[in-house]
C-alpha cells in the first residue's frame, strides 16, 4: 500500500484540512523540506507523527502557524520576536519560546519551551488557514534518514505508514529552517544553522547570536534534544573532504562516488563525479543537497565522498548537514 499524492486543488486542500481536523496525518510541502503534519493541539494526533517516523519521544516537534494570533496562543512572545517575524516570516526561521499550556507535552517532549515557525509555501499556508489549526510537523522522513524535498521522497520513506501526501513541487530552499532560541531576547542562541544566517539575525536583532555551546548537541541535551550528531544519514558510508581532487578520485577507483561542491574543471566524462551546483552557488547547492545524497545512496556506490562548502551564505548550513550525515560531531 502506498500513500495518495494530492495536487493542491481547492477541493483537495479542503479534504486534507478535514483529515487534519479529525486527527489524521498529512505530509505537506514547505519552502524548506516536506513535513509530516498533525493538529498541534491534539496530543493523540501528534503521537501518530512519532509512530509513523519512528521518532524517539524526547525529540520535540516544530509548530507551524498561519498568523500572529495563533503564535500568541501557543507561545509567549517578546519584542525580539516581533523584529525577527517582520524581517523573516513567513519564511525558514524557527523560534524557540516559552510555551503556553494549550500545547500538549508530547509536542515539546515535555520541555517548557516550544519551537514555532510561520512557513512561506503557498499551499501549506492555504491548508493552515482552511484547517484553522496550528500544525506540528517534523521533516517527513523516517527518523535519522535524509530529509525529503519532493513528494516522491516522502512516498519512498513513509508511503507505507501514512495515507496522504500534498504535492507542492520540489522545495525551493531544500534545507531545514534556521532555529534560534529566543527565550532570552538579549541572548539569542543558534540551535540549527539554515539559509537565514547568523549575520542576518544579528543585523535584525542588534545583538550577537551565539552558537549553541559545544556538548549541548547530544540526545540528552534539554536545550535542543533533536540536534543529534548522527542525522540526515545515507545508508552508505560517507567521507567528507575540504577539497576533492582528480588524484583522490583516480586513486579510489570507480566504485566510489564523489559529490563536489561545484563542477570541477577535471570532471570530464567521469561517471562517479557529481556536483551540487555547476557554478558553486550556495543557494542552488543547498536546494540540491538532500536529493543528491538520496540519489547517490540508491545508486549502489560502495562509498560516498562529499566536499564541504565554502563558509559563506548557506555554506555553514550545508556543512552542518553534511557533518551530521557523515556522523561527525556538529
Ligand atoms: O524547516 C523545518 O524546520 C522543517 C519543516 C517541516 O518545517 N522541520 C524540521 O523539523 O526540520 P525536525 O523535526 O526535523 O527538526 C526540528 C528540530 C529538532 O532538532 C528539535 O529538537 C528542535 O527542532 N526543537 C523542537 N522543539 C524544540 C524546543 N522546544 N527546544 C529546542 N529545540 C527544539
Ligand atoms: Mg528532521
Amino acid at each position: 500500500m502506498s500513500a495518495t499524492i494530492y495536487r493542491g486543488t481547492l477541493a483537495n486542500l479542503r479534504r486534507l484540512a478535514r483529515v487534519l481536523r479529525e486527527g489524521g496525518l498529512v505530509a505537506v510541502p514547505t519552502e524548506t523540506v516536506y513535513g509530516l503534519a498533525a493538529n498541534a493541539l491534539d496530543a493523540k494526533a501528534c503521537r501518530r507523527i512519532f509512530r509513523a517516523k519512528r521518532r524517539p519521544a524526547h525529540d520535540p516537534l516544530i509548530v507551524h502557524v498561519a498568523d500572529r494570533r495563533t503564535l500568541e496562543r501557543i507561545a509567549e512572545t517578546n519584542p525580539a520576536v516581533t523584529k525577527l517575524a517582520r524581517a523573516f516570516w513567513p519564511g525558514p526561521l524557527t523560534l524557540v519560546l516559552p510555551r503556553r499550556p494549550a500545547v500538549p507535552a508530547v509536542v515539546t517532549a515535555g520541555l517548557p519551551s516550544v519551537a514555532v515557525r510561520m512557513p512561506a509555501h503557498p499551499l501549506l499556508r492555504r491548508l493552515l488557514r482552511l484547517s484553522g489549526l496550528p500544525l506540528a510537523a517534523p521533516s517527513a522522513n523516517p527518523f535519522g534518514y535524509v530529509s525529503p524535498t519532493t513528494a516522491a521522497h516522502v512516498q519512498e520513506g513513509l508511503g507505507r505508514r501514512i495515507q496522504h501526501i500534498l504535492d507542492g513541487g520540489p522545495c525551493r530552499l531544500g534545507l531545514e529552517s534556521t532555529i534560534v532560541d529566543l527565550r532570552d531576547p538579549l541572548r539569542p542562541v543558534l540551535l540549527r544553522p539554515g539559509v537565514i544566517t547568523v549575520a542576518d539575525l544579528t543585523r535584525v536583532l542588534g545583538v550577537p547570536v551565539r552558537p549553541v555551546a559545544p556538548g549541548r548537541s547530544t540526545p540528552s541535551s534539554m536545550l535542543a534534544p533533536g540536534m543529534l550528531d548522527r542525522h540526515y544519514s545515507p545508508r552508505r558510508p560517507l567521507v567528507l573532504h575540504r577539497h576533492i581532487t582528480a588524484t583522490m578520485v583516480g586513486r579510489a577507483g570507480t566504485t566510489e562516488a564523489w559529490l563536489c561542491f561545484r563542477r570541477p574543471s577535471w570532471a570530464g566524462l567521469r561517471k562517479n563525479v557529481f556536483w551540487l551546483s555547476a557554478r558553486g552557488e550556495p543557494r542552488e547547492a543547498a536546494r540540491r543537497l538532500f536529493a543528491q545524497l538520496r540519489r547517490l545512496d540508491r545508486d549502489g556506490w560502495r562509498r560516498l565522498h562529499a566536499e564541504l562548502a565554502p563558509p559563506t551564505g548557506s555554506g555553514p548550513a550545508i556543512n552542518d548537514r553534511l557533518r551530521r550525515a557523515a556522523g561527525q560531531r556538529a
